[in-house]
């Protein structure tokens, strides 16, 4: 049965959540192990060592789930497909159980009148990709298109809009260089062609994706602004240097078709490959949490920068995450600065912040209507923001925090699986019902 979704037209006000944080049944139905599997599995990886084996157990109760989204009077739900649960080993057999569970939750949420936001890769790569070098391997580029075609095939006609990649500067840099998230490697600069293969797969995977039907397709990614420590010129210099490989480096090849200058050589990047990755996109989707204080390296790292606190001492939500809803409204102005009319309509895919575990949660409240007045104030600027995505729906599996960060509207009693929206969500639900279709607030 084919389902209209809802308008697109108006202001997508959502809620965001990734399908390894919140499913459970990692084992069920045919899934195959992907990198975090393995990656929780390894001693002293995951605070406590917590695994997402059960996370919110959203695969059984996603109908509860997805009744939550339609209480807030939201448009969109953006969500992750798990490609392991989809090609089990990254490449070849479908699994059809999988296919099925996206096929009834595409359903599910045109049955309640939701957009669906779909992205095809929010970090759980297949392990027998990963055993084959990752996203250090070109190939996973071309296996990334692929998985797309076979998912779009199915769900082109339910989607609304696709997010190819989430933060692919966070796989680069957290998964590849640091070495704190899946797969765990430690390659500092030698992770650069992890950017590039990723950015390959989200050009390659944009062709698929338009030749199955897909209406409108776009990335999220994850800006982290640097801010210099001082006024010193190394910290200034270390801070464009911090800039281009954090940030612009995932946006650059997209939307100029090259890459800002990363102080090293790319010898990764085969002719041909930016017509690739510069393939025009619908929707830049834009993930924000803070910014970050930069200054000079010290003799002898081996990066050009290293990271320090905010200057100005700003408040920190319970990740320690310094609270700069300034910094939101100034990326979103950059943005159109640097691209002009490159820039597509942009969607903030994440915003959120983590608190304790409290139903009352005043702190959430504030986070969240300082940085939609922050997304607001660009808007009054002439940014063209077209959607706004909270970060989450529902406490989840905060990756190497394990269970103790709480990001949720919703908040999750994880030995019962009960679900209690916190006063967030009531905040949330009155925003939008107060808000027109432009997502500004209704004239009176
Ligand atoms: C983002 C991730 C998301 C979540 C939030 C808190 O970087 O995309 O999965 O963990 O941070």
């Amino acid at each position: 049965m084919t389902l209209v979704p809802g308008s697109t037209s108006e202001f997508q006000w959502g809620v965001a959540t990734a399908a390894f944080q919140i499913e459970g049944a990692t084992g069920e139905d045919g899934r195959g192990a992907s990198v975090w599997d393995t990656f929780c599995r390894e001693p002293g990886r995951i605070r406590d060592g917590h695994t997402a084996d059960v996370a919110c157990d959203h695969y059984h109760r996603w109908p509860e789930d997805l009744d939550l989204i339609a209480g807030l009077g939201a448009r969109a739900y953006r969500f992750s497909i798990a490609w392991p649960r989809v090609q089990p080993d990254g490449s070849g057999p479908v699994n059809a159980k999988g296919l099925d569970f996206y096929d009834r939750l595409v359903d599910g949420l045109a049955e309640r009148d939701l957009n669906a936001t779909a992205t095809l890769f929010h970090w759980d790569l297949p392990q027998p990709l990963e055993d084959a070098g990752g996203w250090l391997n070109r190939d996973t580029a071309a296996r990334f298109a692929e998985y797309a075609a076979i998912v779009a095939e199915r769900l082109a006609d339910r989607v609304a809009l696709w997010i190819t990649l989430n933060e692919p500067m966070v796989v680069m840099a957290y998964g590849y260089a640091f070495g704190v998230y899946a797969p765990g490697r430690t390659l500092m600069l030698g992770a650069l062609p992890v950017a590039h293969h990723q950015l390959l797969g989200h050009g390659l995977a944009v062709e698929a994706l338009r030749g199955a039907g897909a209406r409108s397709v776009g990335i999220a990614n994850h800006y982290t602004p640097g801010r210099a420590a001082s006024d010193r010129p190394e910290d200034a210099a270390a801070t464009e240097a911090f800039d281009n490989l954090l940030n612009w480096q995932f946006t650059d090849p997209i939307l100029r078709g090259g890459y800002p200058d990363l102080g090293v050589d790319l010898p990764h990047v085969h002719d041909g490959d930016l017509a690739v990755v510069s393939a025009p996109i619908d929707v830049l989707g834009v993930n924000y949490y803070n910014p970050v204080g930069v200054a000079a390296p010290a003799e002898g790292d081996e990066l050009p920068f290293t990271m320090t606190d905010v200057p100005g001492a700003p408040p920190v939500t319970g990740m320690g995450w310094p609270v700069v809803p300034a910094a939101l409204h100034r990326l979103l102005t950059t943005l159109k600065s640097r691209y002009g009319d490159a820039l597509p309509p942009i969607q903030i895919t994440e915003s959120g912040c983590s608190y304790d575990e409290a139903l009352d949660d005043r702190p959430r409240i504030d986070y969240l209507s300082a940085h939609v007045d922050a997304v607001r104030a660009a808007m009054n600027d002439g940014v063209d923001v077209r959607g706004y995505y909270v970060w989450s729906l529902l406490d989840n599996f905060e990756w190497a925090e394990g269970y103790h960060p709480r990001f949720g509207l919703v908040h999750v009693d994880y030995a019962t699986q009960r679900r209690t929206p916190r006063a967030s969500y009531a905040w949330y639900r009155d925003l939008i019902a107060a808000s027109g279709p432009d997502g500004r607030p209704r004239r009176r």
